[in-house]
């Protein structure tokens, strides 16, 4: 791969691409990553597309292959995205996407694809980075090709409200502070009313990094935040798939059964549960008093109970107490925590093995199969 491509002309895309009057910010300029250039040279460019994959593979060290780890964090990346869109954006389409640090442009093209209708700009500090990328699109016929924009995040030169959705995916954690104010300010600048800053990093205490594992045989998110710009409770459990219940296009793949992208299928509900119960100390689901060691300090809640145990410490304690204040989860997915069955959609199947990825349905787009759902069963 390096080899094949410094041997080609990926030199003329990098003229065509540069813009030779940047002045980079100063700590563009250090050392970075091992290499002494930062993010201005060849090599790092060639290399940067296996180390992501490896960062993936480590977060989720079951997934195989490699490739699969990569998929599963980016699929649920790009499912918020859709999601906060859908209910903030007054539905408006996704005519045009930014991507600020677009590096070899890994995350452009997946909201490319994620979005085909809309117009996508890969925009980096890193003209050997978008050289890479450009040469390698150039080969592909994509209706609406990415365009690659040698320039500053924190001053990009593009028009104002120009994008229903700018994206600063990984980039925060490589600059400082002043710089990210500058970036973040100019994702607004560019920003349409109603659009989406999407802004999402690595930080080793990240509790959606922590729970982002299991990734395999079956792999299920659930957000359990109140509002999709708080921090998000994403976690990702392994789990059953029960039953496939309805398929937009077709139903004759409800009755046999099949497993496709964008199929709405029962999966079991007893990973997450359990997460609750551990992590809120909160019996999600269950209506009935439980009585566990301390009797009579057992709550009960609508829909829910509270378990205590007595060999918490007060700090753990204090921690579990302060989640459940936290906590909201959607009345509906609280309703199906009682049958013990939660609603899902596929979001990929790799290959016919008997496995796919997915994500429990919550919000507007669980409202909308339930009714879907409700419409067969009156019909029947
Ligand atoms: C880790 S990479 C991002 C990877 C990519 N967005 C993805 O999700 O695969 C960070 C990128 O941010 C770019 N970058 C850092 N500061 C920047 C700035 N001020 N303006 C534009 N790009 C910047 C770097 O050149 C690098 O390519």
């Amino acid at each position: 791969m390096t080899k094949e491509v410094l041997e080609s002309d990926v030199y003329e895309v990098f003229e065509r691409i540069q813009d030779p009057n940047l002045v980079y910010p100063d700590y563009y300029l250090n050392p970075f990553h091992a290499y002494d250039e930062g993010n201005i040279s060849w090599l790092v460019a060639v290399e940067t597309e296996p180390a992501t994959m490896s960062i993936a593979k480590r977060a989720i060290p079951e997934a195989t292959p490699i490739e699969e780890a990569s998929q599963i964090i980016r699929d649920n990346w790009l499912n918020v995205i859709e999601e906060h869109h859908l209910k903030y954006s007054g539905n408006s389409q996704v005519n045009d996407i930014l991507d600020i640090g677009c590096s070899i442009g890994v995350s452009t093209r997946y909201l490319t694809e994620k979005f085909p209708s809309a117009q996508a700009v890969g925009l980096d500090l890193s003209s050997y980075f978008l050289a890479v990328v450009a040469q390698r699109e150039e080969k592909l016929s994509r209706p609406k090709p990415i365009r690659w924009v040698h320039a500053n995040g924190e001053a990009t030169g593009l028009s104002s409200n120009s994008f229903d959705l700018v994206s600063l995916a990984y980039v925060c954690h490589e600059c400082p502070a002043r710089a990210i104010t500058g970036l973040v300010k100019e994702a607004f600048k560019v920003l349409r009313p109603g659009g989406t800053i999407a802004l999402t990093d690595n930080s080793p205490k990240s509790k959606v990094l922590q729970f982002v594992v299991g990734a395999s045989p079956t792999t299920f998110k659930t957000i359990l935040s109140k509002h999709a710009q708080e921090e998000s409770k994403a976690l990702t459990r392994k789990t059953r798939i029960l039953d496939v219940v309805y398929n937009s296009s077709n139903n004759e793949l409800v009755r046999t059964q099949t497993l496709v992208n964008s199929a709405i299928v029962q999966v079991d509900a007893a990973p997450f549960k359990q997460w609750y119960l551990t992590h809120c100390g909160v019996d999600i689901g269950r209506k009935k008093k439980m009585h566990v060691a301390k009797k009579d300090a057992t709550e009960e809640q609508d829909g829910e109970a509270i378990v205590e145990e007595t060999k918490k410490s007060n700090h753990v304690q204090k921690k579990i107490e302060k989640r459940q204040q936290d906590r909201a989860v959607d009345t509906h997915i609280e309703e199906q925590f009682g049958s013990g069955r939660l609603l899902a959609c596929i979001s990929a199947r790799p290959g016919q093995c008997g496995r796919a990825n997915g994500y429990i349905l919550e919000g507007k787009e669980l409202e909308f199969d339930m009714k879907k759902l409700q419409s067969i069963t009156h019909r029947k």
